[in-house]
C-alpha cells in the first residue's frame, strides 16, 4: 500500500503532483509520503498489538531525521547499529528504554555511549563482544543487559549479500556454540543475559522464516534458563519484505501469525526490528532525462539520478519500478509486469551520469519513449536508498521532501559544492 497514484496521467504523492516538487527543489529528489510511513508502522503495532511489542524502527534503513521524529512521535524506538545511529536516535526523542544496539564489531566507545543512555539491549554476537562488554560495564559500574544473537542456521532465503541467518555469515552467534558461550557467563558481575535475538534477512516474501527460526528460538530460551539467565526478550529482528516489483509483499499480520504463538509460547517480550517495511515503499527518487542514446545497440537514458544516489541495482541486482511522471496518453499507468508486452515501450537501460558501467538502475526494462526535461520516477526507494547514498563522483547528495496531504516540506536540503569541501578544508 502507498500513496503514490496516477492521476489523469500526472504521477502524485499524496495530493500533491510530483513534477510541483522537482521544479521547487530539483532533481535527483527523494519524494516521501508521511500517510505512507505512518501507515506502515501503525500496520505492524496493530497486527502485534496483543505481545504489545517494542518495535523499534531500523535507523539504518532511513536515517533522516524528520523521518526518525515521526517515527518516536508515533510511540516506535530504535534499532541502532553504530554510536552514529545512537546519536540520531536519540537526537529524534528516541530513549534508551526503547533503543536497541546491534552489530557485529561495537567498540568500546559504543558500548559506553549505549551504556550511558541506557539501552534496553544490547544484540551481541560472538564471544569476545560478550566480554568486552562485560568489561567495560563493570568499569562503569553497570549491568550490560544482553540479548545473545544467534544465527539459527536457516536454508537462503534472500540476495547472498542480505541473508543473515544462513551458516558461515558473519552474523551472530552459531546455534551450535550459543549454549557454550552463554555457560561461560553465567554470574558475570557485568552482564544480564536477558534475551535472544536473530535477524533472519532482508527483504523476506515469506513468514516460513519467521516460524522456523522461531522454534529454533523456543528451544534455546528453554536451555538458557535451565542455566540460569533469566530471559524476558525474544527479538525477533526485521526483515518483513516490501513491494518492489507487484504487490508481492505479505501483509504484517501475515508475520504476526506466526510469530505470536511463539513468542506467547516463549513467556517473553517482543521486539521487532522493521525498516524496509515501514519506509520502503513511502519513498521514491525522482531524476530528470539530461539525454538518450543509443550505444552498440542498445537504447539509454541517461538521466540524473546515480548509483550514489540509489546503489541498491548496482550492489544487489534489486529491481525498482520506474515509469515516467506524465506518461503519454496511450501508455498505460506504470505495469505490474515488466517482463509482459507494454505497447508503446521497447527495452531500455536507465543509467546514470557516474563514471562505471555498474551505475544503472534498470536493465533492459520495457520503458517508453522519453525525451530531455523529462521526469522518471524510481519506485520503493524509501529503505536503503539515501541511507547508502555516497558523494562518488564528487556528487552532490540529493535533496528530501516529505509530503502530508497537501502539503511538502523540505527534510533534506541538497547538499552544495561547499559541503564537498568542507571537512577537508576544516584540516588547514
Ligand atoms: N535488524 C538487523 C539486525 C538488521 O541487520 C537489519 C538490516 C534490520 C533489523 C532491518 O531489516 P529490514 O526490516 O529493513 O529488512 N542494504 C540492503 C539491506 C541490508 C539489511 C541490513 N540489515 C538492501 O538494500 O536490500
Amino acid at each position: 500500500m502507498d500513496h503514490f497514484r496516477y492521476v489523469n496521467r500526472e504521477l502524485f504523492c499524496e495530493e500533491v503532483p510530483v513534477r510541483e516538487l522537482a521544479e521547487k527543489y530539483g532533481t535527483p529528489l527523494y519524494v516521501y509520503s508521511q500517510a505512507t510511513l505512518l501507515h506502515h508502522l501503525s500496520e505492524i503495532q496493530t497486527a502485534f498489538a496483543s505481545a504489545k511489542p517494542v518495535v523499534c524502527f531500523s535507523i539504518k534503513t532511513n536515517f533522516n531525521h524528520h523521518i526518525s521524529k515521526l517515527m518516536a512521535q508515533h510511540g516506535s524506538g530504535f534499532d541502532v547499529t553504530s554510536g552514529g545511529e545512537l546519536y540520531r536516535a536519540l537526537a529524534a526523542g528516541g530513549t534508551g528504554d526503547k533503543i536497541v544496539f546491534a552489530g557485529v564489531g561495537k567498540t568500546d566507545e559504543e558500548m559506553k555511549y549505549g551504556l550511558g543512555n541506557n539501552v534496553l539491549l544490547f544484540n551481541v554476537e560472538s564471544e569476545q563482544e560478550l566480554h568486552a562488554l562485560g568489561a567495560v560495564a563493570q568499569s562503569m559500574g553497570k549491568v550490560a543487559p544482553v540479548a545473545l544473537r544467534v544465527n539459527p542456521d536457516l536454508p537462503p532465503k534472500t540476495h547472498v549479500k542480505t541473508d543473515t541467518s544462513v551458516k558461515g555469515v558473519k552474523f551472530g552467534l552459531d546455534i551450535e556454540t550459543i549454549l557454550d558461550v552463554a555457560q561461560g557467563v553465567v554470574g558475570h558481575p557485568g552482564l544480564s543475559i536477558v534475551g535472544l535475538h536473530m535477524h533472519l534477512g532482508s527483504p523476506i516474501l515469506s513468514n516460513e522464516p519467521y516460524k522456523a527460526g522461531g522454534e529454533k528460538g523456543l528451544k534455546l530460551i528453554a536451555e538458557l534458563r535451565k542455566q540460569g539467565h533469566p530471559i524476558k526478550f525474544l527479538n525477533m529482528g526485521g526483515g518483513f519484505g516490501i513491494h518492489y516489483r507487484k504487490q508481492e509483499a505479505l501483509p504484517a499480520k501475515a508475520f504476526a501469525d506466526v510469530i505470536l504463538p511463539i513468542v506467547k509460547e516463549a513467556n517473553c517480550q517482543l521486539v521487532l526490528e522493521p525498516g524496509r517495511f515501514i519506509v520502503g515503499n513511502a519513498g521514491i527518487l525522482l531524476g530528470r532525462v539530461i539525454f538518450t542514446k543509443e550505444s552498440g545497440g542498445k537504447h539509454y537514458i541517461i538521466q540524473d539520478a546515480a548509483m550514489n544516489d540509489l546503489i541498491r541495482p548496482t550492489l544487489y541486482d534489486s529491481f525498482h519500478r520506474i515509469w515516467p511522471t506524465h506518461p503519454a496518453a496511450d501508455l498505460p499507468a506504470p505495469p505490474e509486469d515488466y517482463e509482459a508486452e507494454i505497447p508503446q515501450t521497447f527495452k531500455q537501460n536507465v543509467v546514470g551520469p557516474v563514471c562505471e558501467s555498474g551505475d544503472f538502475l534498470a536493465k533492459d526494462r520495457n520503458l517508453p519513449k522519453v525525451q530531455r526535461g523529462d521526469l522518471l520516477a524510481v519506485f520503493s526507494a524509501g529503505a536503503y536508498g539515501m541511507a547508502m547514498s555516497s558523494n562518488y563522483n564528487s556528487r552532490l547528495r540529493a535533496a528530501e521532501v516529505l509530503v502530508t496531504g497537501g502539503k511538502h516540506r523540505l527534510i533534506r536540503r541538497r547538499e552544495t559544492y561547499q559541503d564537498l569541501l568542507a571537512p577537508e578544508l576544516d584540516c588547514k
